[in-house]
């Protein structure tokens, strides 16, 4: 059940897809609400959790800290910050009441969840305008089905969530750096030769000319068609970079018409924003504006003519070096400085003038756009950017590749956006921390419709060491987008420059696990279910599993606990039932344990993944030696019509009587989902014997 409550007058979104019935008078429940609506506030009970906000720091269970949803560009994700690159409003609530609120609205919301008082929450609004969901389930719902229901009842209000093609969840290699055709090409070497598994190579800022959108560096690329051909042909998609700000210069086609039509964002005076990003100064496209959507979407034309079938969106919150003005105003005032003797607080003051150009607030509120025929500061709809941005591809590739999947993800986004791309969690750093914070992310962004996600793997900032990667490997080999990326003058961390052969095991297994991964992944999607849950979700009744923030379930089968310390030899893991344990080295050298609920100590070498697999449950598994996806598509067929006897075929734990799983699949390319659905209905009884059937449509 949902209801909506109006307070004020609030700015569209179009987050939401579904009509839900307003209720102008009525109060919002279970919440007091003061100051006109710009106040809710809520007690909490001792052992109530707070669940949702996506993309944020800290745990699964919210409590105990302040977010904002304020889409900031920082790649310092530590406990303390308050707002990282997305919006999402959407919290669910497990105490004496159970329910979801959506607070739809694209301004500033503050989210004080036990920060200043341990017991209470209080969310506060900017402006009193806003859209506020309540979502309840059906009254007579199982109470271990409550919480799975209000999520999936919130993601039927706000639609369908963003479906790659089925290559993207093949493991990309990425970094910041890599300036030409030759770095890639070595790149693609460096893992067919160590038999790594890979299917894409992401292309970052160097592969433009003077980091111009849609354009390429000539030189590095001559032939850029050829080389995409080249590179398909060993089975590797490129993924470029697109940046928000479009650089001011005479003749550069994008920037002329943008001029011509009047596309860009605007200052007081009504004339083009000036800020500065990579190519120095840029305005910013007003992607708000459905008209400029769709000329800066038809952009990305000019690289899909070329043969590429993917891109990621970044920079878009926008990010803001520093505005013309500003800069202006700086320089001017660094002239009382000069020979001064800088005292304590001078020389501070000096330092953050020239230390805070970047992502101001004030120049945040200084530009405007043209939004439903209404002149609106940016400020009021800052967190709406980068959604629109990626929703101008979106609704590009709908037009201009309307029968296929073209693979987009974002760094800023809001709710809404998750229906036209997944997103990556920014520029986290090689800490084994950030290990820990992917894995809390990932739930919390299923919740809000974000299916299609992952963390740059090994780390974006900092240096990389070989256990670090093989840790995070060891988790990132379970989130669909599966992507190791890197920032400029890091150390390098491709994984074959570490011990390649564990480390080609590992993804080995991503791959191995493709046809489940990919058919919870399109189930989920499909449905509005999550693929990564907290512990919680599934027993709901079980206070230790509820209070569980280091392990997770995938999809229907599974049960992860990564390791993510440092020289740790294993880890302790909660079992809320019995399960069977896989200690994973490689396709062929694995060992099984069948352990019962409660706490272990689970022993793992630093090769070692561990899968727990639930009572009754089947993973359908490709056979092993896959290098890239079309390989998989294969081999999975065969995989589960062939018995092998050294092979398993399966993970499963089937005790007594016969377990099922339905294994979805489809071509994997087409959008036409419904047609290309393809059930088999996977049985495994007790002794072993796996068959496979097709479903009736
Ligand atoms: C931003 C992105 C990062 C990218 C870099 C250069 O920091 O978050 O992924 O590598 O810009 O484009």
């Amino acid at each position: 059940m949902i209801r909506k409550i109006r307070i004020g007058n609030p700015i569209e979104t179009y987050a939401v897809t579904e009509k839900a019935e307003c209720r102008p008078a009525e109060e919002i429940p279970y919440f007091e609400t003061s100051q006109q609506g710009k106040k809710l506030s809520l007690m909490l009970g001792q052992k109530d959790i707070v669940y949702g906000l996506g993309e944020q720091v800290r745990g699964i269970n919210k409590r105990g800290w302040v977010y904002v949803s304020n889409n900031s560009d920082d790649p310092n994700h530590t406990e303390g910050k308050n707002s990282l690159y997305g919006a999402h409003n959407f919290l669910l609530i497990d105490g004496a009441h159970r329910f979801g609120i959506f607070l739809d609205t694209p301004g500033k919301v503050c989210f004080d969840i036990g920060y200043t008082e341990y017991d209470r929450m209080e969310i506060t609004f900017e402006d009193a305008d806003y859209d506020c969901y309540v979502i309840e389930a059906d009254e007579g719902t199982a109470a271990e089905r409550i919480l799975t229901e209000i999520v999936h009842e919130f993601r039927h209000l706000i639609g369908r969530s963003y479906i790659p093609p089925k290559w993207a969840f093949g493991f990309g290699q990425s970094r910041w750096g890599y300036k030409t055709a030759a770095d890639i090409r070595e790149v693609v070497t460096g893992y067919r030769k160590n038999r790594i598994p890979l299917d894409s190579v992401y292309m970052d800022i160097d592969y433009m000319d003077h980091f111009k959108d849609f354009t390429l560096d000539k030189e590095a690329f001559p032939d850029f068609p050829e080389f995409v051909k080249e590179m398909k042909a060993q089975h590797i998609h490129l993924v470029p970079i697109i940046d928000a700000g479009v650089k001011i210069e005479k003749g550069y086609p994008v920037y002329e018409e943008g001029i011509a039509n009047g596309y860009f964002c605007t200052d007081e005076d009504g004339k083009p924003f000036t800020a500065a990003v990579w190519p120095g100064k840029v305005h910013f496209p007003d992607v708000l504006n459905p008209e400029v959507r769709q000329w800066f979407g038809n952009w990305y034309r000019v690289l899909l003519n070329m043969g590429i079938e993917g891109f990621w969106n970044d920079m878009n919150e926008p990010a803001i070096f520093y505005s013309e003005r500003h800069l202006k105003e700086v320089f001017e005032q660094l002239e009382d400085y000069k020979d001064k003797n800088l005292d304590i607080w001078s020389f501070f003051e000096l330092k953050d003038l020239v230390g805070r150009l970047d992502n101001r607030p004030e120049d945040y509120a200084s530009f405007y756009h043209n939004y439903e025929g209404k002149k609106i500061r940016h400020d009021k709809v800052h967190n709406l950017y980068g959604y629109n941005m990626t929703r101008a591809a979106g609704e590009a590739f709908e037009r201009l590749e309307p029968d296929k999947r073209i693979l987009m993800f974002s760094r800023s986004s809001y709710i809404g956006m998750h229906r036209y791309g997944g997103i990556w969690t920014g520029d986290n750093q090689s800490w084994w921390s950030h290990i820990a914070l992917s894995m809390k992310q990932m739930p919390a962004l299923n919740m809000c419709g974000f299916l299609y996600s992952g963390s740059d793997i090994g780390g974006f900032g900092s240096d990389c060491t070989p256990d670090l990667l093989m840790r995070w490997l060891e988790f990132g080999i379970f989130t669909p987008l599966m992507r190791n990326h890197s920032a400029l003058g890091t150390r390098s961390q491709e994984a074959y420059r570490f011990d390649s052969r564990k480390m080609a095991d590992i993804i080995g297994l991503r791959y191995m696990l493709l046809p489940y991964i990919y058919s919870e992944f399109m189930k989920a999607a499909l449905s509005g279910d999550m693929y990564f849950r907290p512990l919680a979700f599934d027993y709901p009744q079980d206070d230790r599993a509820r209070h569980t923030e280091d392990q997770l379930l995938v999809g229907e089968s599974m049960m992860i606990a990564p390791v993510c310390e440092q020289n740790a030899i294993g880890r302790n893991v909660y079992l809320p039932e019995r399960m069977k344990l896989y200690r994973f080295r490689s396709a062929a050298d694995f060992d099984t344990e069948v352990l019962e609920a409660g706490d272990h100590f689970v022993p793992a070498d630093l090769n070692e993944v561990l899968i727990f697999i639930r009572p009754g449950h089947i993973v359908p598994l490709a056979a092993p030696g896959a290098e890239n996806t079309d390989e998989v598509s294969l081999s999975a067929v065969a995989a589960i019509s062939a018995v092998s006897a050294t092979q398993p075929l399966t993970l499963s734990f089937v005790e007594t009587g016969t377990a099922e799983y339905r294994w979805y699949d489809d071509d994997g390319y087409t959008r036409n989902y419904e047609m290309q659905k393809h059930i088999r209905i996977i049985r495994e009884d007790a002794a072993g014997t796996v068959t496979v059937e097709n479903a009736k449509a």
